[in-house]
């Protein structure tokens, strides 16, 4: 059985090395603020005290950190993962990072002696703890059979989606369209709101139309119930639109309605709520137009 390192146990990180050691791997995880690894620590996992330490001890190091620059932070250094790597160790990168990133860790980590997996998820927390979240594989074929359990452990389907940097594509192909539609759905919203119609009527006409979708039903229910807890917070969505929109400006593709989504969330995020979840986008709104949407008031 291969040991699995984890470096990363946030919100999405816990619970997928959760149902990884439930797969029966070993463990042995890091997190930069430690108190995060004690329910680890409980179950008996082994609790690193450098991502260095990871990459010595475990033949897979899954990594789930929140940006370009902490994938970077966690591989570089005295102590990073690239000081501790043995030959063949597999990285497998499962944070949501640019295509450019991506194909600079590889690099690195290649120079270093070990392989590399590029394989961001789709799904969010409730599919993290379900060990149902999509997850969007890239790199070569032997690889990818090399950590297909792990990867089996965590979610399903496993997409190929190709070569490195390949699944970074996927991921900011799939946030862009999820940022575009929740930015959508929260101005409609407020809109409809603005008109004086029912909620409940405004969500019943969605759900029974075309434009029916889960994540409509989902986060309207959440904004009818004012529950804001971050699942996929409005600071993550935002760095998401972002990378997108980096990305195909230098593919000399204008994307206009994402480049208005980022703003939305970037105006959502410095009104301080880039803690929050991605819903509460619509808080954008109700500051702005002076509105309460959801509010059985309104
Ligand atoms: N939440 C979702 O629904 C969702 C869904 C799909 C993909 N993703 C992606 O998955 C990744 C993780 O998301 P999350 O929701 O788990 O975020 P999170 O709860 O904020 O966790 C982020 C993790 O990264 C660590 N980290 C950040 N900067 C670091 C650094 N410089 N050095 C070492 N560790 C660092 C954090 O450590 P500390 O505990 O010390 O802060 C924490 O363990 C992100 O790329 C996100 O876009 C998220």
């Amino acid at each position: 059985m291969q040991t699995v390192g984890f470096i990363g146990l946030g919100a999405m990180g816990a619970p997928m090395a959760e149902n990884v050691s439930d797969a029966g791997y070993p463990l042995v995880v890091y997190n930069r603020t430690r108190s995060r690894t004690e329910p680890f620590a409980e179950r008996g996992e082994i609790v690193a005290d450098s991502v260095r330490e990871v990459a010595r001890e475990a033949d897979v190091v899954v990594v789930v950190v929140t940006d370009d620059e902490a994938l970077e932070a966690v591989l570089e250094g005295d102590d990073g993962v690239l000081a501790g790597l043995t030959d063949g160790t597999i990285v497998l990168q499962m944070s949501t990072v640019t295509p450019a990133a991506t194909e600079a860790a590889a690099e690195a980590v290649r120079d270093a002696g070990g392989q590399y997996v590029d394989a961001p998820v789709s799904g969010t927390v409730g599919p993290a703890e379900k060990g149902t979240l999509t997850v969007l594989a890239a790199g070569p074929d032997d690889l990818l059979g090399d950590v297909e359990g792990v990867l089996g452990a965590i979610g399903e389907p496993i997409v190929d989606c190709g070569a490195v940097g390949d699944g970074a594509r996927m991921k900011l192909f799939v946030n862009l369209l999820l940022g575009d539609m929740i930015g959508a759905f929260a101005e409609a919203l407020a809109f409809g709101t603005a008109q004086g119609l029912s909620y409940d009527d405004m969500q019943t006409v969605v759900e029974a139309g075309a434009v029916d979708s889960p994540l409509f039903s989902i986060k309207g229910e959440n904004i009818a119930a004012d529950d804001f807890e971050p699942r996929f917070p409005i600071d993550l969505q935002f760095k998401d639109l972002r990378y997108a929109v980096e990305e195909a400006n230098d593919a000399g593709v204008p994307l206009p309605q994402t480049a208005a989504a980022r703003e939305t969330f970037s105006a959502a995020s410095s009104m301080g709520h880039g803690g929050e979840d991605m819903a509460a986008v619509v808080k954008f709104f109700e500051q702005v137009a002076g509105l309460s949407v959801g509010d059985s008031e309104s």
